[in-house]
């Protein structure tokens, strides 16, 4: 499967006002297809700071850096892309079985990831070689 089938960029609507800036994502409509299970945010990393380093067998993720910036390197075992998360209104939407690297993050990024299912340690993929042969296996 091509890596540009595998994630999305979406951009919310913003319902802000002189009051302020409101950013709304609802699950199941077109911000996001899934009905959303989990919430997880990840703040106090830094440039120096691999996180992720995993693929999802079953999960798909909503990610969007809400307080400053982050990158996400994309791997579907034979093409690569990073994508630069540094808006409030913009997420990453990735479909499971996509390894990920989050990274380079700043001194005020908080990442929030919105995810289609509760975790579940064993549907990660921790191991890239593992990764590879679970990816032909299936013939992706
Ligand atoms: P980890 O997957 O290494 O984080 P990241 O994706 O940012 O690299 O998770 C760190 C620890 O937290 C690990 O022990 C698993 C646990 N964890 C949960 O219990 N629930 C969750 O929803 C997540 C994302 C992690």
């Amino acid at each position: 499967m091509k890596l540009e089938q595998q994630y999305r960029i979406i951009d919310f609507k913003d319902m802000g006002d002189e009051r302020g800036n409101l950013v709304v994502i609802e699950g199941e409509q077109m911000d996001i297809p899934f009905d959303i299970k989990r919430v997880f945010y990840i703040y106090g990393s830094d440039d120096t700071v691999v996180r992720g380093q995993h693929a999802n067998r079953e999960t798909e993720f909503l990610m969007v850096n809400v307080g400053g910036s982050n990158k996400v390197r994309l791997n579907n075992g034979s093409e690569t892309a990073v994508v630069e998360l540094n808006r409030p209104g913009m997420g990453l939407y990735l479909s499971p079985m996509v390894w990920k690297e989050m990274y380079d993050f700043s001194p005020d990024s908080v990442l929030l990831v919105l995810c289609s299912r509760h975790y579940d340690g064993k549907e990660y993929i921790r191991d890239f070689e593992e990764y590879l042969r679970e990816i032909r296996g299936k013939g992706f």
